[in-house]
């Protein structure tokens, strides 16, 4: 059997996006199809859009998704037709060298749906991270889907499946933020005030929020910054250094993905300190830096990949804390919208006027 439902669709490079009718299969070996409950807007979505990810259009987008589980393939054991998941990109395949070396958040090998979703006409698509969750229904990897406490609000849980996890993830499992710490975000949307947020679940001491826009900087403290700068008025380096005794941030998170943010960050951190970069530069970025420096400062030069997480032990963790008023996953909703007015979110996400817009269906 197969299922005809909506989802949003990017036809070609730069083209606004379309709502169409598209047909998802019903769930082979080792898969399951979800019905979708919401669904974040993440920058990555746009960068498919734009043709900076790939150009294997049409592409389904969306990959920031909660929902319920509607039926699961033949073999499949660890989620069942009810149970509320959040959807993640790192189904781990258990036996690349990452994972057989016990290190199944770097997996190489991950899984997604093996069937294809399609347009009407048969079309292929190509579901953004593997997921493709602007729909109301989705196929992925049964190992896709992480059941978590279904009481959470879906437009707050999908966020953990891409950039608050991510954002989070840099802070306390990339850069390893602890106790006493001082940590500097560069960059303060979905992803930095996250690991704003995760800075201060580790206990850092200093957590300052660096951005150009005063309204990230606002929602940066909420989330708990203890200090903000906006790097428009202010030199970000010199600024970071003065709020921790001329030394500079121990970990220092950027969120950007740029190279002049990167050389901030760069700077920005105290001597043997580190340097995580979650933000994501398009090919053609290219950094300099004397080497001098690179080995004189000492410390790590890091980048995260989704946080480094471990979507079945991070996010029924997280969503408890969330349920415990500890982390305010409510904070990155700005507006919950419909899903055909993703490509109006596009604009307000470019313009900085939203964390996060989140399609509820
Ligand atoms: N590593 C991962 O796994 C992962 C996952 C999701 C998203 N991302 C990436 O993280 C980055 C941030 O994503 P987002 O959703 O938060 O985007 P966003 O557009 O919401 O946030 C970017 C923020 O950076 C600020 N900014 C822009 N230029 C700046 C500058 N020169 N100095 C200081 N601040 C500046 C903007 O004002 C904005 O607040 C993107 O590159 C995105 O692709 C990475
Ligand atoms: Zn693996
Ligand atoms: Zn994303």
């Amino acid at each position: 059997m197969t299922h005809q439902v909506r989802a949003v669709v990017a036809r070609g490079k730069g083209a606004p996006v379309s709502l169409e009718t598209i047909i998802v299969p019903d769930p082979g070996p080792g898969e399951a199809l979800v019905k979708i409950e919401a669904c974040g807007v993440c920058h990555t979505d746009l960068h498919y859009r734009e043709g900076g990810i790939n150009d294997d259009f049409p592409f389904l987008l969306g990959h920031e998704a909660a929902g319920v589980v509607e039926s699961v393939g033949e073999g499949v054991t660890d989620v069942a037709p009810g149970d509320f998941v959040i959807l993640n990109w790192r189904a781990v395949c258990g036996q690349c060298r990452a994972c057989l070396r016990g290190r199944p958040w770097y997996c190489f090998d991950t899984h997604n749906a093996k069937q294809k979703m399609t347009l009407t006409d048969g079309t292929e698509l190509s579901p953004a991270l593997g997921i493709g969750a602007f729909a109301e229904k989705t196929l992925v990897a049964a190992g896709q889907c992480t059941k978590v406490d279904q009481t959470a609000s879906a437009a707050a849980a999908g966020l953990l499946g891409c950039g608050v996890m991510a954002g989070i993830g840099a802070a306390i499992n990339t850069g390893n933020v602890g106790r006493g710490d001082s940590v500097a975000v560069i960059g303060c949307g979905g992803v930095g005030a996250a690991a704003i947020a995760g800075s201060n679940l580790a206990g850092a001491a200093k957590v300052i929020a660096v951005d150009i826009d005063d309204r990230k900087l606002e929602t940066a403290k909420k989330l708990g910054a203890t200090h903000t700068v906006n790097s428009k008025d202010a030199d970000a380096v010199e600024a970071i250094r003065e709020l921790t005794g001329g030394f500079g941030a121990d970990v220092v998170i950027e969120a950007v993905g740029r190279p002049e943010t990167y050389k901030q960050a760069f700077y920005a951190r105290d001597l043997a300190g580190t340097v995580v970069l979650v933000g994501v530069p398009t090919p053609e970025m290219k950094l300099e830096l004397p080497l001098l420096d690179v080995f004189g400062r000492g410390g790590a030069l890091k980048s995260s990949w989704y946080g480094d997480c471990l979507p079945s032990r991070d996010f029924p963790m997280l969503i408890d804390l969330y349920l415990q008023g500890r982390l305010d996953l409510d904070a990155f909703v700005t507006e919950t919208i419909a899903l055909d007015e993703v490509e109006k979110a596009f604009e307000r996400m470019h313009h900085g006027d939203v964390l996060r817009s989140v399609v509820v269906l």
